[in-house]
């Protein structure tokens, strides 16, 4: 029988490296996921041109077209109307997103986050890590709430801190790790 496979939207903003080790794990015929859609609300993502690349459907809706955040986010709603989506998997999505929008899908948005939740929610994760003396950093996937970096932890991975770490080298490592866990943590929410 064929498996039946997790319709994955990811949402990004930028570079797209996370969304790309998705994309890679959802080559396999035995990985529980695919990628229907990708979108940004940022028009120059370099994420966007490598998703078109692999002939995955892209969707651009720039936020500064809107006057307020939920005209935003119903355009995005509406978008969204088009596809088949069981997941929404935010890697790099630099907006926040309104409770509003967040109940919409409960337990169907996942995010990932470079620091050991619940420590450093928020941006500059690795330079406060550092700054603070802490001997580990890593990452998080975790279900989104409307609390920002708040919900509950799906997998996490943890990463030491070097002597001589500066927030990009620990940055980079933090990252080997991501490209690693939310493939996994896809397949854990897929019941694999
Ligand atoms: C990652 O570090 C992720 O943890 C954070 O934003 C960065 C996105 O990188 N939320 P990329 O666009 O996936 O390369």
């Amino acid at each position: 029988m064929a498996l039946k496979k997790l319709k994955l939207a990811i949402f990004i903003s930028g570079r797209g490296s996370n969304m790309l080790s998705i994309l890679e794990a959802c080559k396999d015929d035995a990985y529980p996921a695919e990628i229907v859609l990708v979108l940004t609300n940022r028009p120059d993502a370099k994420g966007i041109d490598i998703a078109k690349e692999h002939g995955i459907p892209t969707e651009i809706i720039d936020h500064k077209a809107f006057s307020s955040r939920e005209d935003f986010e119903d355009e995005i709603s509406e978008r969204l109307e088009n596809y088949d989506i069981d997941l929404i998997i935010l890697a790099g999505f630099m907006r926040i997103l309104t409770a509003s929008f967040v109940e919409q899908w409960p337990d169907q948005i996942i995010n990932i986050h470079p620091s050991l939740l619940p420590d450093y929610k928020g941006l500059d994760t690795h330079a406060r890590a550092i700054a603070d003396g802490k001997t580990e950093a890593g990452c998080t996937v975790h279900f989104v709430i409307p609390d920002l970096d708040s919900g509950p932890n799906i997998l996490q991975r943890r990463v030491p801190i070097l002597d001589g770490d500066t927030p990009e080298t620990l940055a980079e490592r933090v990252l080997e790790q991501e490209h690693k866990i939310y493939p996994e943590a896809i397949k854990i929410i897929a019941g694999v």
